[in-house]
């Protein structure tokens, strides 16, 4: 199975600064890398980064409504990011969970309104600092991926997981590849328990991966990719750790 590199551009871009990242990672990558690499940039910026038709990067979305229309100011359908050609759309990112107060189950909505048209959810969880220090990280991640394979049991091989713990989000503190790989262990059970259907889920991670440590990240058994913010604006970086799934 590919792995997947997606990157996760958040509140960051403009028009000029997109189309050089893109140019960078359109020559540093060639035609057909031999792993999957998505960026899911800026809402504003979908038309754009679909124009540009770099064939070897997908397009994400960072957030989608779980309504489908109506009367939801400034909320963005799944429908309208599958207009613009998302493959891929991140919900329960640690940053909305905290800053737009979603929970486990809006995000669970959330995940199966991507689904509904098609786009794969890149489902996050992952556990604070004060969390893991109290030893809850295991049933923080699983309370979050319940929630989502409540609502979505019978697609659940179609998500993608993104395991990201918050303390290592931003701050340059990456989880080392046994206590990522740890947490990857029991979420892989948690997906094989919650499916019938044979497909491997993929598993990426996220926190502070960068181009030093992301090969030792990658070689772990249940570590399918990996969910890049600061390291994917850098295309030097972002390249680095692609080399390294590959
Ligand atoms: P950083 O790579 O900047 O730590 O961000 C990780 C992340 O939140 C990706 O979604």
């Amino acid at each position: 199975m590919n792995k997947l590199i997606a990157g996760n551009w958040k509140m960051n871009g403009s028009l000029a600064a997109n189309q050089a990242l893109l140019a960078a990672l359109a020559q540093g990558l060639g035609v057909k890398p031999a792993c999957d690499v998505a960026v899911c940039v800026p809402a504003p910026y979908l038309a754009q980064v679909q124009s540009l038709k770099v064939a070897a990067v997908d397009l994400g979305s960072q957030d989608v409504s779980a309504q489908t229309s109506g009367a939801y100011t400034g909320e963005v359908s799944a429908a309208m990011l599958k207009d613009f050609g998302a493959r891929y759309a991140i919900v329960g990112h640690s940053e909305r969970r905290q800053y737009h107060g979603e929970t486990d189950a809006l995000v669970a909505d959330k995940a199966r309104a991507a689904l509904a048209v098609g786009i794969t959810p890149i489902v996050c969880v992952g556990e604070t600092l004060a969390e893991r220090e109290a030893g809850r990280t295991e049933e923080v991640v699983k309370r979050q991926l319940a929630a989502v394979i409540h609502t979505n049991g019978h697609c659940i091989s179609e998500i993608v997981v993104a395991y990201e713990p918050v303390w290592a989000i931003g701050t340059g503190k990456t989880a080392s590849p046994q206590e990522a790989q740890a947490v990857h262990a029991v979420l892989r059970a948690q997906l094989k328990a919650a499916s019938d259907h044979p497909a491997r889920v993929k598993i990426l991670y996220g926190g502070s991966m960068n181009a030093a440590n992301a090969a030792s990240l990658l070689s772990q058994a249940d570590i399918d990719g990996g969910l890049i913010g600061g390291a994917s604006l850098k295309a030097a970086d972002f390249l680095s750790i692609i080399a390294a799934a590959q």
